[in-house]
């Protein structure tokens, strides 16, 4: 059976890399959602800390806290059966101290029993990503734009330190992540880092070279009126199609014309 086929592990991301066959990711937040996304073949679903922007309505992704995270985690891992689940380290988990980074991956692990954790952050992250790893925690660094620093790089940004991007992600590498996504840098930057590392990459805002791609569902499913970045494809207008569900409904309702005789007892 290739790798591809049964659920989803370390390995088979090392071996899609290896055949060039590019890893789909998408978050999830949800037991339908997860459901959705693994019957249609996504490889890795990804508990986002984006929740507390398309989920809660929090302006950055800041305030989500360790027990929300767990909360929505556990749900997607129900809805998954071939996918691998990772779940995000909310802010500022990977920043305080190692040993409280291994504290909360390891209580997401056995609370949510996904099968990975992501964090924010390269090389002044490695020794956390070492610990985790070394705890047998499959780690993915998220590198470029880090959006639990906003505040710190000024907004929403294309990140161009082109070194800098080199040294997070061979520092992640090094401290045995087994994976690197890569947020909002220039194609050409993203494509250069992927050919480099032996790990895979997954790209968001980071062009077609990387290993991967990741995108937040709501935001390519059209079920987000709030801000949409450039790097956002909409391969569906769900907003428009549930508010044409609502506004029938309660037309329907009014004219009392729903419940009909099908529809009671
Ligand atoms: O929290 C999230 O959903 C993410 C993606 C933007 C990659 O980190």
């Amino acid at each position: 059976m290739p790798e591809s086929d049964g659920p989803v592990t370390v390995r088979t991301l090392a071996a899609m890399k290896k055949r060039g066959e590019r890893i789909t990711m998408l978050t999830a937040y949800d037991y339908p959602t997860a459901q959705l996304l693994d019957r249609a073949g996504i490889d890795c679903l990804l508990v986002g800390d984006s929740l507390g922007m398309v989920v809660q309505g929090h302006k950055t992704t800041v305030p989500v806290t360790l027990d929300q995270i767990i909360y929505h985690g556990e749900m997607v891992v129900r809805g998954a059966s071939r996918a691998m689940v990772v779940v995000d380290l909310p802010f500022p988990i990977g920043q305080v101290s190692v040993p409280h980074t291994l504290q909360c991956a390891a209580r997401i692990m056995k609370e949510t029993q996904c099968q990975a954790v992501k964090m924010e952050g390269g090389h002044q992250q490695s020794d956390a990503i070492r610990a985790m790893v070394d705890a047998g925690i499959p780690t993915i660094a998220h590198i470029g734009l880090r959006p639990q620093s906003v505040h710190a790089l000024g907004g929403y940004r294309v990140q161009k330190d082109a070194d800098g991007l080199m040294r997070d992600a061979l520092a992640a590498q090094g401290a045995g992540a087994f994976a690197v996504l890569i947020e909002c840098v220039p194609a050409e930057l993203a494509q250069t880092v992927t050919e480099k590392l032996t790990v895979p990459t997954i790209g968001i805002g980071a062009g077609p070279g990387c290993d991967g791609q990741v995108l937040v569902t709501n935001d390519m499913l059209g079920w987000n009126s709030g801000y949409i970045p450039k790097f956002v494809r909409q391969f569906a207008d769900l907003n428009s199609l549930a508010t044409d569900a609502v506004t029938a409904y309660r037309q329907q309702v009014r004219d009392g014309a729903f419940p009909g005789s099908k529809e009671a007892f």
